[in-house]
């Protein structure tokens, strides 16, 4: 007895073919039509076509199945022949409703601006005010006031940028004030001034290049007691590299009044650190040298990767360096009309850029610098 095919079993392996009708191109569409479909060897038209052949019981079970199937197929074909021509045809208008839709970049605040911010906003809450100066500044309020000797090798240090002023001299307008830059705007605003009797001694101007000449412009503006953070960007003759950068912010702060002692400056850095970056986290000072504060420190606190543990980011050592500080210079209160005897205070800077970059794990300072939105809109959420 001849075998018979097992038309059950092919039947249902035509099933699994019904689904992917749904996502044919055109030409494999019509392929599959003459393969299922196809008036001489199409594989259902085969099955319908034995039939007849068939014992009576199985004849009309197969049947109806194959007629069904049939259906669902031919529905399917007509389906995705539809789809396909009104695809080409929004083509052909230039409209595609299959397109997602455009979103908007939302904009976030610069993490540098961020960690610029908050930083404020801890010194805020300890009743310190902000203050402001240009970035344009004179040769006197950057270095001669804030007693670098002159021809000191610390000039060097400072790769400075001289502005090119035989065209055209700076305002008095502009050298007394300072250009608002980035501060919460219920921030008290102290207006800073130059000190008048010795204008013509202020040398050269040039970019300035720390954010120290506002405390010379604070102390010149206001009597002590003094106690103000002073945020803004800095200038040095620096090329970019993964850890420098010829423009960076800086926060500078200074507290002057009677009897203010390095235990003051301790305990109020120390609180910052713990504000900033966690009470867990561990503070050390080293002794270094400003010409501006005597004696002068450097802050480290436990690397923030590692918690103090030593890691490949921060060479083994646990720590990482993040201010300079020191007791106020008496040269520097003389310079500013203020009595050493009676007063005394001390000073303080740092870098957000730099403190970013620790804070948020990231190894390449131009980074911040690029303006990439892939890269700037990982900070939507911090803080806020
Ligand atoms: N002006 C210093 C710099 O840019 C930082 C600094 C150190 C500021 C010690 C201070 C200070 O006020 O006391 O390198």
């Amino acid at each position: 007895m001849p075998e018979t095919p097992d038309y059950q079993t092919e039947l249902e392996s035509l099933v699994s073919r019904l689904e992917r009708i749904a996502s044919l191109g055109a030409a494999e569409l019509e392929a599959e039509h003459v393969a299922i479909l196809g008036r001489k060897q199409g594989l259902l038209t085969n099955i319908l076509r034995a039939l007849p052949g068939l014992e009576a019981q199985a004849r009309a079970q197969l049947g109806r199945q194959a007629n069904q199937i049939k259906q669902q197929f031919e529905t399917a074909f007509a389906a995705r022949r539809d789809a396909l021509r009104q695809a080409a045809a929004t083509a052909r208008s230039g409209l595609d409703l299959t397109m997602p839709g455009r979103r908007r970049w939302v904009g976030v605040e610069h993490p540098v601006t961020q960690v610029t911010e908050e930083i404020l906003r801890i010194f805020r809450e300890l009743g310190f005010t902000c203050a402001l100066g240009p970035e344009a500044e004179t040769e006197w309020l950057n270095f001669g006031a804030l007693n670098f000797p002159p021809n000191h090798p610390a000039l060097d240090m400072h790769d400075t940028l001289y502005v090119d002023t035989r065209d055209r001299r700076l305002s008095s307008h502009e050298r007394r004030r300072g250009r608002s830059s980035g501060v919460e705007p219920d921030f008290e605003r102290r207006t800073t001034a130059v000190d008048r009797r010795r204008p013509e001694s202020e040398g050269r101007v040039l970019l300035r290049t720390h954010t120290s000449p506002v405390q010379i412009r604070s102390l010149l503006a206001h009597k002590p007691p003094v106690r103000v953070v002073a945020p803004g960007m800095v200038y040095r003759k620096d090329a970019f590299d993964p850890s420098h950068a010829p423009a960076f912010a800086q926060v500078e702060g200074l507290v002057v009044d009677r009897e203010i002692a390095f235990v003051d400056l301790k305990a109020t850095l120390v609180h910052f650190a713990h504000r900033f970056f966690g009470p867990e986290t561990g503070t050390r000072f080293r002794p270094s040298y400003f010409p501006f504060t005597e004696p002068s420190a450097e802050m480290d606190v436990h690397h923030q990767l590692c918690h103090g543990k030593g890691c490949a980011v921060c060479k083994g050592t646990g720590w990482m360096e993040i201010l300079g500080c020191g007791m106020v210079h008496p040269a520097v209160l003389e310079n500013c009309g203020i009595d050493p005897e009676e007063f005394t205070g001390f000073a303080f800077g740092m870098g957000p850029h730099r403190i970013a970059l620790q804070r948020f794990g990231i190894d390449d300072i131009r980074l911040f610098y690029e303006g990439d939105m892939r890269f700037l809109s990982q900070f939507g959420a911090l803080g806020r």
